[in-house]
């Protein structure tokens, strides 16, 4: 199915690799003029703009570290210069390194890394994009969780605690956004192989694979669409939900 995003602006953070690029092609694939954010590889985030642009997309890029509030304002300020016009879709999902620590071997400061990604860059953000959208009456915050929240994955607790404070998140944002006409969802990926994973033995994909109701790894692609079906006004009656996107692998909140 194809949904229609012709005349929406929209902000993916991380969207020069990875989830967030497929994420970008696939929300460009829809119509809506993408904007890529990266922080530090130029060259990615250019690549994914031109490789929607050669498909026939709107696309641009744009710098700026997501965790540090004047760079926020900043690339929001610079989008809207770019485009014209407001953000109308805000993708929460870039991330940093996501260390694997025992409880032993933890800090205060790698819980706190994890937060900054997760809480503090969705709350800058979104506090820069809701004038415009309450203006119009209407937008779409969509931030990208994990399966690690229902998992619980052992030796992960900063990264699995941080996922879990964007439920509570989302929820409290749909109350409070829903009568400006503002939707907020998380889709929550499974396990999806992408650059960073080009070293993982092709056992341990196999052994996850074995354990997921459907058989098999998730691709990118499975990610885009669900955002872009979240950010289409097919689902304008959908909002404060957490979504798996995992084949099944986990069931519940
Ligand atoms: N892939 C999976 O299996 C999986 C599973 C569950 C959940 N997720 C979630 O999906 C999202 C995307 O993950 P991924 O695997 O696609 O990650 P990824 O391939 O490592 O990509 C991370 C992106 O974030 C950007 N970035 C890093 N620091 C930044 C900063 N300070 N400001 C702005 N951008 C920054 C990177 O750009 P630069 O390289 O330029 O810094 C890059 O574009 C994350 O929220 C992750 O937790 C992924």
């Amino acid at each position: 199915m194809s949904y229609h995003l012709d005349g929406k602006i929209a902000l993916v953070t991380g969207g020069s690799k990875g989830l967030g690029k497929v994420i970008s092609t696939r929300l460009a694939e829809a119509g809506a003029m993408v904007i890529v954010n990266y922080a530090n590889y130029k060259e990615a985030a250019e690549q994914t703009a031109v490789s929607i642009q050669s498909s026939g997309g709107k696309a641009a890029t744009v710098r700026g570290d997501i965790t540090d509030e004047q760079a926020v304002a900043q690339l929001v300020t610079e989008v809207e210069a770019t485009c014209g016009g407001t953000i109308d879709i805000l993708v929460n999902n870039a991330t940093g390194p996501q260390p694997e620590l025992s409880i032993e071997e933890s800090t205060w400061n790698d819980y706190l890394d994890q937060l900054v990604f997760f809480v503090k860059a969705p709350l800058l953000l979104t506090k820069a994009v809701l004038p415009g959208m309450k203006k119009k009456g209407e937008g779409r915050i969509i931030t990208i969780g994990s399966e690690v929240v229902q998992l619980g994955n052992p030796n992960f607790s900063n990264y699995v605690t941080a996922k879990s404070s964007q439920i509570g998140m989302t929820r409290s944002w749909a109350n409070e956004l829903g009568p400006f006409g503002i939707t907020v969802n998380l889709v929550n990926p499974g396990f999806i192989p992408v650059e960073r994973h080009s070293e993982v033995n092709p056992l341990t994909l196999r052994e996850y694979a074995k354990g997921v109701p459907l058989r098999k790894m998730g691709e990118p692609r499975d990610i885009g669409n669900a955002v872009a079906f979240l950010a289409s006004s097919e689902a304008r009656f959908i909002t404060g939900q957490s979504i798996s996107v995992n084949g099944g692998n986990t069931f519940g909140i």
